[in-house]
């Protein structure tokens, strides 16, 4: 396995590790690093992955500039080299919405986390992330995405998933492959927000989508979302 570094944005870097074993036609996992002058890391990837991520992250700048690393919900894929991060780079502080801090982060982290609340700003300098929570959506009662205001890149994790080993962005059609994606994973939750709280990203009109699994998406980020809000209805009312 490799992890290959491509960047999908002015500064946002898409780390992508390829694994064949994960369904019949392999699956990405992707993290992102975020350079300003307070470097942040979102999705930490598996522990087995840290050693091909850290000399990903490597490529572009020393690990321990770091300065926050965070995720969209607590999962293994997600969170689960969170404290390794944590070791390699001293200055590195976990970043989250107040839910996963109050549910889980401030024991399972090995410093305490950074809260935020809905719509709150984490200013990197040169960037600015808003937290949102987004609770259920994908899964998960602390889930929540990350916007970044000024190009307009949403970091919405597992949300439109799809498999197998794509471009590392595009502008073809993602929804379709993302629903046969969760028509086969179940991954989604079917809360009755759900719809509403993807209704709400969509508002963003986010001009790309930084994917956890897949190809970054450049283009109409807002049909996307709504796209997906709409399977998501239609599968909670079937
Ligand atoms: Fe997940
Ligand atoms: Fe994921």
């Amino acid at each position: 396995m490799e992890t290959r570094v491509h960047e999908i944005a002015d500064g946002v870097y898409r780390l992508s590790t390829f694994v064949p074993e994960v369904t019949p036609d392999g699956f990405t996992f992707n993290q992102f690093l975020i350079d300003a002058d307070e470097p942040m890391l979102f999705h930490c990837g598996q522990r087995m992955l840290f050693p091909l991520v850290s000399e990903a992250v490597a490529k572009v700048m020393p690990v321990e500039r770091l300065r926050w690393v965070g995720f969209g919900h607590v999962e293994a894929d997600e969170s689960g080299s969170m404290n390794q991060w944590l070791a390699a780079a001293p200055n590195a502080t976990v970043v989250h919405g107040q839910t996963a801090c109050d549910v889980s982060l401030n024991d399972l982290a090995d410093r305490p986390p950074r809260a935020l609340a809905d719509g709150e700003v984490l200013d990197l300098g040169g960037k600015r992330m808003r937290w949102l929570d987004t609770p259920h959506v994908p899964h998960g009662w602390e889930a929540g995405c990350f916007y970044e205001e000024a190009a307009g890149t949403l970091f919405c994790g597992d949300l439109l998933t799809h498999v197998g080993d794509p471009a590392p962005i595009t502008s073809a059609d993602v929804l379709g492959a993302a629903v046969a994606a969760d028509e086969m994973f179940g991954a989604m939750s079917l809360a009755p927000g759900s719809g509403a709280a993807l209704r709400r990203l969509a508002d963003l009109a986010p001009r790309t989508l930084a994917l956890m699994h897949g190809s970054s998406y450049a283009g109409d980020g807002a049909a996307a979302l709504k796209g997906l809000a709409e399977y998501c209805e239609r599968r909670r009312a079937a």
